[in-house]
């Protein structure tokens, strides 16, 4: 059973594009506000390349994974609303380090990852709200987005973990993922490169 529930809403992808803006503060993504990240979250959820699954407690959203291949097909979409991108990232266009920062990102390709030998499905982020750490939470939805990527005939993922991340770490070598290698996303700031075999 596909797990890609598309039902979600706009509040729902402020909801967590908050949780990505203050529990992934250290991240560049996380600076451009949470205007954008709710575009971004909803441009994630719409792609038929991409999945975003949610947990609740009750009716709240305390975590989120989202996976696919790669942030670049979903910056195309949302280069085709140019007026909602636009007025969502309208406090960043004072910033000549945030813009740069955008074209780092925008420039960044597959070339500099090829010589790792790494997988096109990615896990893109995971973030679950502190009150709800340690409960299985962040567990189940990274086993869900296994269950996900299995049904769409996936052998393995990556995820890209900044250096600075302890928990993370911790948590995706808990979870069975490999450590393969390192790459510089952003100038001067390391992250691990992981993957994760689906196949056994
Ligand atoms: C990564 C995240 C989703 C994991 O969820 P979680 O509920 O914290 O996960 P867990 O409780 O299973 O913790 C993972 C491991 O971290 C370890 N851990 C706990 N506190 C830690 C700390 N302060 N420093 C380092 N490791 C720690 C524990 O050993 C735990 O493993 P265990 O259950 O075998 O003891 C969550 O911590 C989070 O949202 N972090 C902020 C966002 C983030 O960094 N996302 C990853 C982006 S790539």
């Amino acid at each position: 059973m596909d797990l890609k529930e598309n039902e979600l809403s706009f509040s729902d992808y402020e909801v967590v594009a908050r949780l990505h803006c203050y529990h992934l503060s250290k991240g560049f993504l996380a600076t451009l506000g949470v205007p954008f990240l709710a575009l971004l979250y909803e441009a994630i959820d719409k792609d038929n390349d991409s999945v975003l699954l949610v947990k609740r407690d009750e009716d709240n959203i305390v975590g989120f994974v989202t996976g696919g291949t790669g942030l670049g097909p979903i910056y195309k979409q949302l280069l085709l609303k140019p007026l909602r991108l636009i007025y969502s990232l309208k406090s960043c266009f004072l910033s000549i380090s945030k813009l740069y920062k955008i074209m780092e990102v925008l420039l960044l390709n597959k070339d500099s990852k090829t010589s790792l030998d790494i997988p096109n499905q990615e896990l893109l982020s995971i973030v679950v709200n502190p009150a709800y750490h340690g409960k299985g939470h962040a567990e189940n939805l990274f086993n869900d987005l296994c269950k996900h990527f299995r049904y769409k005939g996936i052998k393995s993922f990556s995820i890209t973990v900044g250096k600075s991340l302890d928990r993370a770490h911790a948590f995706y070598r808990k979870m069975g993922s490999i450590p393969v290698g390192e790459m510089e996303v952003h100038k001067g700031v390391n992250s691990i490169i992981y993957i994760k075999d689906l196949s056994t």
